[in-house]
């Protein structure tokens, strides 16, 4: 246990990689202020959720945990329960009168003021004497911070009284114990315009902010300095990233004009571009230039619309930059995305997938462009000739990888309040399995074709395998954040590597910066220990492939 003045944290990750990043920033911010973090929940004083509110079983997970809590504070009633992000902005403070055993909510816009919200809940526990009579309703003082009706205040607004911004400019004051970490997220844009209809994420994150190239650059540097070589920039819809210098905003809240600002078009080369502008493509070349440091850089998540050739040559040119873009359509149908209010139609779609191929695919090089994708099935009103379009959709955009989700009606969206959920689940459940096996297929060619080509791959761990092997396996997600990447294993040091190793050799695992997950065996013991290959790149050639993943011989 930890002493009286010291309070242990238990946090825990749910969704997407902005909360895995808020989750980080949060732990970086707190760890400065003295409270210490465990990966043991029973050992905390303090647990925290950072939620998801994208579909409802994201949220069950939640519910349950905190039913868990309710049992746990018949106990150990000085207990701190906190919800944070997206289901907290969600949910409102519904969710408090529907789990009373929560002292504190924190919306995802609102993090900064998480330090104050816990010492006040941490205070209002503690000094209290068992007896006090004030006990049980000081006990139930709730500490809540939501941007409620403050979240569709306009981009521009918003960006004015961006507070959020410290949080993330806390990492370079008081970065967090890397540990042996090499990868790391950057966010660029928070929160989203597009209001696509089935979605929460521009009620929870509220509207689209882009943060100044200087401080991403600046942030991505200090990171740098601490050993990382592989950035992903985050924003739901990156390459709408667009940061106008000149920008000003007067007491009542009128933007000025833009100086030099010059719109040439819509999707080509320089759409935004201007002299005090910077686009996603000179965000992306600067860093390049900047931080020759990062080996890898990365980007999610990419909105099919507006995204110019500027942006593919920017890639190509640039090595260090990954041939990997994720890029969901959601559905192959027109109709489906009219009603998804996706404001691009598939023939737009089946064009941009077509320039990426043209500009990026070079597998003669050893650079294949990999693709990725989200698809939602049984949207309301979906058809069986929509579903058809979607599979016709898969097979001609060949994902390298693609998560298929049931539609999940969400309180609070347009689709949720105007058209019913009536495709039923088992038609859902099928749809999904369908698409998933043709997925899985075209998941295999790929990686088939990978056998005999050589790739540069960064080493992150041991593989799953070998984790298994030594009953080490890490479930994602529990615990200490920030050390878990898009769902692959810990890329913590490996504890035990020595005489406790079965077998003489030890498998680690790897990507291509087309982000392929790569097997493959280092001597358990030589000139080089197993630990010395991971957070570098190395070479490899790959010999075989099993499914979703290959295996390869270090050359
Ligand atoms: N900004 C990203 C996606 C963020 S949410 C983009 O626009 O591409 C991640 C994925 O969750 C979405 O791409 C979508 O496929 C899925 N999703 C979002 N809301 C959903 C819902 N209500 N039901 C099912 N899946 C949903
Ligand atoms: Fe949601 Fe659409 Fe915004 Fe993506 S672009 S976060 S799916 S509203
Ligand atoms: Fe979930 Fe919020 Fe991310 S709803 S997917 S945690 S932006």
């Amino acid at each position: 246990m930890t002493n009286k003045s010291t309070k242990s944290v238990y946090l825990e990750t749910f969704g997407c990689q902005m909360n895995e990043l808020d989750s980080e920033l949060v732990a970086g911010s707190l760890g400065a202020l003295g409270y210490q973090f465990t990966s043991q929940a029973d050992q905390a004083d303090i647990v925290l959720y950072n939620t998801c509110s994208v579909r409802e079983r994201a949220e069950q997970k939640v519910w349950s945990r905190l039913g868990e809590m309710k049992v746990r504070k018949n106990n150990q009633p000085d207990l701190v329960v906190g919800v944070l992000g997206c289901m907290a902005e969600r949910d409102g403070k519904d969710l408090i009168a529907r789990m009373p055993v929560v002292d504190l909510m924190c919306g995802p816009a609102e993090l900064d003021k998480l330090p104050e919200l816990l010492d006040n809940a941490v205070r209002t526990k503690s000094s209290l004497a068992v007896n006090d009579p004030e006990i049980a309703i000081r006990r139930s003082a709730k500490q809540v911070a939501l941007q409620g009706n403050a979240s569709r205040r306009s981009s521009t607004l918003a960006a004015a009284g961006d507070s959020l911004e410290s949080l993330d400019l806390g990492r370079m004051i008081s970065p967090v114990d890397f540990d042996g970490r090499r990868s790391a997220y950057v966010r660029i844009t928070r929160g989203c315009n597009k209001f696509c209809t089935y979605c929460v994420v521009p009620h929870t994150r509220g509207a689209e902010i882009h943060r100044p190239p200087q401080h991403i650059i600046d942030e991505i540097k200090a990171l740098a300095d601490t050993g990382i070589i592989e950035i992903t920039l985050l924003g739901q819809t990156v390459n709408h990233y667009r940061f106008e210098h000149d920008s000003a905003v007067t007491l009542d809240g009128i933007v000025q004009p833009q100086k030099g600002r010059t719109y040439k078009g819509s999707h080509n080369r320089d759409a935004f571009a201007g002299a005090n502008t910077t686009t996603f493509a000179d965000l992306l070349y600067r860093i390049h230039e900047e931080v020759p440091q990062i080996k890898r850089l990365r980007f999610l998540t990419s909105y099919p619309r507006d995204f110019g050739d500027d942006v593919l040559q920017v890639i190509r040119d640039c090595p260090r930059i990954c041939r990997f873009i994720h890029v969901p359509a959601q559905t192959g149908s027109n109709r489906m995305l009219k009603m998804m209010n996706r404001g691009h139609n598939i023939e737009e779609y089946d064009e941009f997938i077509g320039r990426c191929n043209e500009f990026l695919h070079q597998p003669e090089i050893g650079r294949p462009l990999m693709l990725g994708g989200d698809i939602i099935v049984g949207f309301p009103t979906e058809t069986e000739e929509d579903h058809e379009l979607t599979k016709q959709l898969l097979i001609r955009s060949r994902y390298k990888n693609c998560f298929i989700f049931k539609y999940s009606p969400r309180p609070g969206t347009v689709s949720y309040d105007k058209i019913p959920d009536d495709i039923p689940d088992a038609v859902k459940k099928r749809r999904n399995n369908e698409l998933l096996m043709i997925q899985t297929d075209i998941s295999d060619s790929i990686a088939q074709d990978q056998i005999g080509g050589e790739f540069d791959i960064f080493v992150e761990g041991l593989s799953r395998h070998e984790h298994k092997k030594r009953g080490t396996d890490v479930k994602p997600g529990s615990g200490m954040v920030g050390i878990t990447i898009g769902g692959a294993e810990p890329q913590a040091q490996i504890a035990v590597l020595d005489a406790e190793i079965q077998g003489p050799t030890v498998q680690l695992s790897g990507r291509t910066d087309g982000d392929l997950i790569v097997f493959f065996d280092v001597p358990a013991v030589g000139l080089q220990s197993p630990n010395d290959y991971i957070g570098k790149i190395v070479r490899a050639k790959i010999n075989a492939a099993d499914k979703l993943t290959l295996a390869g011989e270090l050359v």
